[in-house]
């Protein structure tokens, strides 16, 4: 139907009215069937146009001219009303669904993060010496210089004083140190605590040493220290051969070799034999151990004639490359979350 719409017939009226329920039927959503409803039932739509040339009917066709076009007029109108409310209900139908939200669903947590293995494995040293009913002693990070060597036996000339690499803090007048091990906790266990005393301590050292595959700056050492009427290096071999086979399984065990440290006497290296080392068993070094030396004793007041006791020091980092097969110490430090990952991310 266009504008040449000059007569009505009720071929007229029916095609406009078929049109018009074909563009009806076939809007797909309420924008499509508004543009329906403007083409054909608006003004200037062909059903429209052929109201106007009511006029021109003949009086004597007026009333069934009249009631055809009323008739489609009312067929297209009802079938809009009907499209319109179904349209309107799919696409209500449609937003629901899309803005659903399932409250039984499980909420997607954010990670917050993840133990570090070298924190977990030095958890995990403390829980053995801790089912032995060992404690857990601490000491601060910046040290006194009288801790971290005069109390430990290492006097200002003394030439093991050199053995470690030590970051000094200014001003110098204040002697404070990052401390370059965790021996000093012996000292302030043996000033604060009760006799007698068994304790480990864990934590980080300080050196200045190079940054490679088996050195780091910032590394971690647990120390141990027992202080008892009767205490022989029998039980430090001991205590050292139980850890071992904890931490590295039954067949593991520990060899003492003769050393040299200020604090201990006799002192000794001691090694660690690993049945499933990568490449074959064999020994490795991991520590450095022995009797607390009767000076030390008395720098704290306890009478070497009556107590004695042994100490360690062991690393946790060797201890994490030996287990885990860690080629590259540097990947402990890093924080990049893959190494991480490989040990099971335990918050
Ligand atoms: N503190 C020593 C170091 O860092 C290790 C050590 C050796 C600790 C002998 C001890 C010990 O408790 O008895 O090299």
């Amino acid at each position: 139907m266009s504008d040449d719409v000059t007569e009505i017939t009720p071929e007229a009226v029916d095609d406009a009215v078929q049109a018009a329920l074909q563009a009806i039927a076939a809007a797909a959503d309420t924008a499509a069937l508004k543009a329906a409803r403007a083409a054909h039932a608006a003004e200037g739509s062909p059903l429209a146009r052929l109201n106007a040339h009511m006029r021109s009917v003949p009086p004597e066709h007026k009333a069934a001219f009249g009631k055809l076009l009323g008739q489609g007029r009312a067929q297209v109108g009802q079938a809009l009303a009907a499209r319109e409310a179904e349209l309107e209900q799919a696409e209500t139908a449609a937003r629901l669904q899309a803005e659903r939200v399932d409250v039984t669903a499980l909420a997607s947590h954010a990670r917050v993060g993840a133990r570090h293995p070298l924190t977990l494995l030095q958890e995990e040293i403390g829980d053995i010496f801790i089912g032995m009913g060992w404690e857990v002693a601490e000491g601060p990070e910046l040290e006194h210089e009288w801790y971290n060597f005069d109390a430990l036996n290492l006097d200002p000339d003394h030439p093991a004083r050199q053995m470690q690499d030590t970051f000094y803090v200014d001003p110098p007048e204040r002697h404070l140190v990052l401390r370059t091990q965790t021996s000093p906790v012996q000292m302030r266990s043996m000033l604060t605590r009760e006799l007698p005393i068994y304790v480990i301590s864990p934590g980080r050292v300080f050196r200045t040493d190079e940054y490679d595959a088996t050195h780091l700056p910032v590394f971690t050492q647990v120390e141990g220290l027992v202080v008892d009427e009767g205490i022989t290096m029998a039980h430090l071999k001991g205590t050292l051969d139980h850890l071992a086979q904890q931490l590295f399984g039954a067949e593991a065990k520990t060899r003492l070799r003769t050393n040299y440290f200020p604090f201990t006497e006799p002192s000794a290296e001691f090694d660690l034999w690993h049945p499933t080392f990568k490449g074959g068993a064999r020994w490795i070094e991991w520590g450095g151990c022995g009797m607390v030396n009767p000076n030390v004793l008395r720098a704290a007041g306890i009478d070497p004639e009556v107590y004695s006791g042994f100490a360690f020091g062991i690393g946790v980092e060797r201890a994490l490359m030996f287990r885990s097969d860690v080629q590259d110490m540097r990947d402990m430090a890093e924080g990049d979350i893959r190494f991480s990952e490989q040990f099971g991310m335990v918050v």
